[in-house]
This record gives C-alpha cells, structure tokens and sequence, in this order.
C-alpha cells in the first residue's frame, strides 16, 4: 500500500507517496522551499504544492518542526511563532481536502528508522537525534515512542544544544568537523547520563557523512550508528503514521 508523507522543514518542504511495505519512496520526491516567515497559511501552501505534483488523493502525513499534541502545535522554535496552538491537522486538512496525520518530525524520523532503518528489532533504550536546522529527538523503548521529547532544547554548556550543536551552527559559524563534534560529544555524553540508551541514532542530512564526524566522538558507552533511511526519514514515518491512524 502506499501513503503520502510530507516533511515540513526548516529550509524545505518535501513529499513523496511512500510504498509501505519496502519503508522506501515509491517515486522520486517532489520539494519546494519553506517560506519565510514559515506562517501557518504559507507552509500549507507549500505542502498543498507538494502533494498535487502527484495528483495524490489519499492519506496524508505530514511532520512538523515542534510539539504536536493530537494534531495541535504546541511550539515552533524555527517556524512562524503564529503556528502555536494551530491545528495544524485541521488547516492542512482543509487546505488538501484529504485526511491528514501531523506528528513531530524527529518522531516521524524515528518510527521510520525503528522499522526500516538502523533501530529495526532494537530493544531496550533507543533515542533518535536529527541533526538539521534544530536538534530533533525520538525516544523508544522496546519499540515503543515516547513522543515530543524535544531533547534539543536542554542546556549544553549555558546554551540551548540546538543553539551550539545543530548543522545549522556548524555552517553558520563555519565549525571543523572536530570542533562541531566535540560539542555533539558533549550532548551525547548528557543525554547518556540522563537516559542510558543502547544506541544512539544520528539522522537528519548530516548522517549521509556520518564517516567525517562519528570516529571522532569517543567517550560514549552507546553504540552510535547513522540513520539508515537519511534525509527520507521523516516522509516515510509520516507516512507510517498515517496508515496506522
Ligand atoms: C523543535 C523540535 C524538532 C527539532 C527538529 C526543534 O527546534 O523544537 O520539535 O523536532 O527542532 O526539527
């Protein structure tokens, strides 16, 4: 079966119809450019674009860059603060005509990858980070989401870790690979004392160069492996998403 996902990010807004059964796109996805300011109305239209490149009519999930609690917006620390207390499933519902799912976009990540990816058949303590714009976090045990855990958020050295440590700091402030994963260790090393996981998973765009950055963070008792579904993450588990409501 295939389901649509779309993943509203800071920079661009993507989509493709996902085939279900493989977790992996079942055609090449279409992507237009996050407005700016990332508004409620203006981002709907962006994903209203996306998905009518395809002719889609059908389920659609949809992830978001903040706390999603039902189909609310809780935050928006990268987009238009006017998306607080927006019923995203509601606008983008009535701007597609479709029914839609909305979650958090680093939980969308981590369902993917959980079933398709670098978490298939992990027990225990899992925790997904996305690397992008924010730092994203997914939270599983034994399978299982804890979802909106916004780990991205606590403090790391008298900042806001997506303050110090997201690939967005890294351009930026033009960060070495070493220097940007020094502070990653550091956030690695805090959130293993918090939390204990098993495995660490890095996705978001970053993970396709996973070999620059991973063999420089030691220190870490977890075992820290790139997310396999990279940059299609999010699509996918949108889409998981949705067939399964
Ligand atoms: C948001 C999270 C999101 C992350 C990655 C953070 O700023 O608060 O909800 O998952 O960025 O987009």
């Amino acid at each position: 079966m295939n389901v649509f996902g779309v993943d509203i990010g800071g920079s661009g807004i993507k989509g493709a119809p996902v085939d279900l059964e493989r977790g992996d796109l079942a055609e090449p996805r279409h992507k237009v450019l996050t407005p700016h300011p990332a508004t409620p109305d203006g981002v709907a239209d962006g994903v209203s674009e996306v998905v009518r490149h395809f002719g889609w009519s059908g389920p659609v999930g949809i992830t978001f860059p903040g706390v999603v609690t039902g189909s609310v917006v809780r935050t928006a620390a990268n987009v238009d603060k006017s998306w607080i207390d927006t019923d995203g499933g509601e606008l983008l519902g009535d701007k597609l005509g479709l029914p839609v799912t909305v979650l958090n976009d680093a939980d969308a990540a981590g369902i993917a990858e959980m079933t398709f990816g670098a978490g298939s058949g992990r027990k225990g303590v899992v925790m997904l980070l996305t690397f992008g714009t924010g730092i994203g976090s997914a939270l599983f045990h034994d399978g299982r989401l804890v979802p909106n855990t916004e780990l991205g958020h606590l403090e790391l050295n008298g900042h806001e870790a997506e303050k110090h440590a997201s690939t967005k700091v890294k351009d930026d402030d033009e960060l070495s690979w070493e220097h940007w994963a020094r502070r990653v260790q550091k956030y690695l090393e805090h959130l293993e004392m918090l939390f204990s996981p098993e495995l660490f998973i890095i996705g978001g765009g970053v993970s396709r160069k996973a070999d620059k950055f991973l063999p420089l963070i030691k220190h870490v008792r977890a075992e820290i492996v790139p997310a396999q579904l990279q940059n299609n993450a999010g699509i996918v588990g949108a889409a998981m998403a949705a067939a399964r409501r």
